[in-house]
């Protein structure tokens, strides 16, 4: 069984931090409604949703895949590289604490979720405005026991590795080649975005589907190419936020206990 942890969105959601976007006006009934709809993705694809419930003084806290790495054998805690956003932890750590043994990643590193792409037992890390070498070298020191490699990946013109970079498949790889270098990733099958949909690298895979933004038409149609099935949402106004599909939950899975 996979646990998807979610939150809503945050009645603040309009002072969030933006690194790459110009702010604009953010529909918050319309965010709300969006991220709904996500969650029913999730279920759809047979996650246990676990939805916590709204910070309102916290803008970004819907973006709970930023202040922790949920593995088999324990969830690491982050050190959000944003100010901000470093009392999102709190609370998600006492909900990954009835899952998972939890570790911490501690000051001078900062590393936030989305620059985190895991695939098996390789985790890269993007070092971005807000993760850095520190946090890398503690993260491999923390799950370097439970046979995970960490490698460190460059990017740029983005604000979190996996803006450039996603699974969309077992074995494939949705990349926006501006922003990180393939060839820093290993031998995986790559897909290139549609040059005209910058954003359109991140997309979120629960088994063989994937969460998808009914923003990158172009990109999408490419994905349905290649046979990936495709369940699409409308999140603009979580867009309008730096946000995006892998950013508003933490999937993982539950093993299945006899009684
Ligand atoms: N607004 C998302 C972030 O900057 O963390």
């Amino acid at each position: 069984m996979q646990i998807a942890i979610t939150r809503e969105v945050s009645r603040s959601i309009a002072q969030c931090e933006l690194t790459h976007l110009s702010r604009v006006q953010i529909d918050l009934e319309l965010a709300r409604s969006q991220h709904q709809r996500y969650q029913q993705a999730l279920a759809e694809l047979g996650c246990e949703v676990v939805s916590l419930e709204e910070q309102p003084e916290l803008p970004d806290s819907v973006f709970v895949e930023d202040v922790a790495i949920v593995l088999d054998e324990c969830a690491v805690i982050t050190r959000p590289g944003a100010d901000s956003r470093r009392p999102e932890s709190d609370s998600i750590a006492r909900k990954l604490s009835e899952y998972r043994k939890l570790v911490y990643i501690e000051a001078p590193g900062t590393l936030d979720g989305g620059d985190v792409l895991r695939v098996g037992k390789t985790l890269f890390v993007g070092l971005s405005g807000r993760s850095n070498r520190a946090a890398i070298d503690q993260l491999r020191a923390l799950i370097a026991p439970y046979g995970y490699t960490v490698k460190a990946a460059e990017v740029s013109g983005c604000l979190h590795l996996k803006s450039a970079v996603s699974q969309a498949a077992e074995n494939t790889l949705l990349v926006n080649p501006r922003w990180v270098n393939p060839a820093d990733f290993g031998d995986f099958e790559w897909l290139e975005i549609d040059p005209a949909e910058e954003y359109a690298a991140n997309t979120l895979l629960i088994g063989k589907s994937i969460i998808y933004p009914t923003s990158f038409p172009r990109t999408r149609q490419l994905l349905e190419q290649r046979g990936i099935r495709v369940v699409a949402v409308e999140v603009s106004e979580l867009q309008k936020a730096e946000g995006a599909v892998t950013c508003c939950s933490l999937v993982f899975t539950q093993p299945v206990t006899s009684a």
